[in-house]
């Protein structure tokens, strides 16, 4: 049996629960310095980063964290220059994870849609969902494809996680963080 490992969601959503706009892209609204923050540090606590292939090329890995980037491209999991590649139709994430994680740990999940997708089915640990309470994104990528019917809060605990208290990360500019937890989990320290 694999060591536990742990999926940390990341995402910072609008009032709308859109992680981008109409265009697929991230708009200024959902753009916030301690949001920022709180993200980088949450990468820095992981053993490992798990995201999609375009958030990938937007965002190159210039802390050389170590990196799972997660394409159609790829041929089971293989390792590139610039990380390692996984197709999830190819390899289970077991196998990923007995091959790169055999003692186990904190896997970061910052998305995009598709990679959220695929972890809700894997389950997660924890979701730090932040929000940009002031920002509507009409007609823009929900944070889950089920998002499309029911609400993020529905759906995060429809996985089987509970909501914590929602804290400010920035009260002037609205944007706000809560975090999600397995229900099952001991409290974090
Ligand atoms: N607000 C937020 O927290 C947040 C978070 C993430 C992203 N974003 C924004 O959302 C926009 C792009 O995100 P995105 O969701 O379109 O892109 P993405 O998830 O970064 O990349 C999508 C690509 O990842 C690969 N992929 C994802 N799931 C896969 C699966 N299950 N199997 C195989 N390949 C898979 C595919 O690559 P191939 O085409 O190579 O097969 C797919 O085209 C950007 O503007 C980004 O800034 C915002």
């Amino acid at each position: 049996m694999n060591a536990r490992v742990d999926l940390i969601g990341l995402a910072i959503v609008s009032a709308d629960d859109c992680i981008a706009d109409a265009r697929g892209e991230m708009p200024d609204g959902l753009r916030n310095g301690a949001d920022w923050s709180h993200f980088q540090n949450e990468l820095d606590r992981a053993d490992l980063t798990l995201l999609g292939r375009i958030g990938h090329e937007l965002h190159p890995n210039a802390k050389h964290r170590r990196r799972i980037v997660v394409s159609t491209s790829a041929s089971g999991l293989e390792v590139r220059p610039d990380g390692w590649w996984w197709n999830p139709a190819d390899c289970s994430w077991d196998e990923v994870t007995a091959r790169l994680m055999p003692r186990g740990g904190r896997v970061a999940v910052p998305g995009g849609r598709r990679v959220f997708d695929l972890c809700l089915g894997l389950g997660y640990r924890e979701f730090h969902l932040s929000r940009a309470t002031r920002c509507l994104l009409p007609g823009g990528v929900k944070l889950f494809t089920a998002c499309a019917t029911d609400a993020a809060q529905v759906v995060l605990a429809g996985a089987g996680l509970r909501a914590g208290s929602m804290d400010w990360l920035d009260e002037a500019a609205g944007v706000s963080c809560c975090l999600w937890q397995e229900q099952t989990a001991s409290p974090l320290t």
